[in-house]
């Protein structure tokens, strides 16, 4: 698969399948997280892969009524160990963590598995289910596993609607 044939692929999956994801394919997942660039090369992003079915099920009720995460075969606790803001007022830390989070999404869809990246759950209460730090950042969740038969239902804009050229023009 081409990366655009990939990226046409990826979709956010909210039907697995039970069946766990093999280490080797966590190692290439999290390789490919590896490569991702990153504010002055800081790589701040860590990663809680929670495969432990309990304790899954204990973060995906720490979901906004999104329980049926728990049966992905891993959910990711996507955090960062950076607190820099940048001269252009962004915050790095969202910004690395996901850039290696959808490095994770389409390495994912290349190996026949699904991802859903989730943004609204309790970050305290996951803090607490995966003993992380106060002080650390959870930038988003991300299930990972085999799906049950899908793809994307969803549609984009035109590209026209959302590029414009030397000036705005929106
Ligand atoms: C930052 C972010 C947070 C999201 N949070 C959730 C979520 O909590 N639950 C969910 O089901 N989908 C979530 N999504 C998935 C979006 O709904 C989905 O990407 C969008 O509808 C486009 O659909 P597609 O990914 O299938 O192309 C999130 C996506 C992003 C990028």
């Amino acid at each position: 698969m081409t990366v655009f044939e990939v990226i046409k692929k990826r979709y956010s999956c909210r039907a697995y399948i039970d069946k766990p994801v093999e280490q080797d394919k966590l190692d290439q997942i999290f390789e490919a997280a590896r490569e991702a660039p990153s504010a002055k090369n800081l790589q701040d992003w860590r990663f809680v892969v929670v495969t432990d079915k309990k304790i899954k099920q204990q973060v995906a009720g720490c979901t906004n009524h999104q329980d049926t995460f728990g049966q992905a075969g891993a959910i990711i606790t996507a955090c960062s160990v950076c607190k820099d803001t940048m001269k252009c007022g962004q915050q790095i830390a969202p910004i690395d963590v996901s850039i290696s989070l959808e490095h994770i999404a389409l390495m994912a869809t290349e190996l026949d598995l699904a991802t859903c990246w989730i943004g609204s759950f309790d970050a305290e209460k996951v803090k607490q289910v995966l003993a992380i730090p106060k002080d650390i950042a959870i930038i988003e969740l991300m299930a990972l596993g085999y799906p049950e038969k899908g793809s994307r239902q969803t549609t984009r804009e035109p590209v026209k609607n959302t590029v414009c050229y030397d000036k705005w023009q929106f």
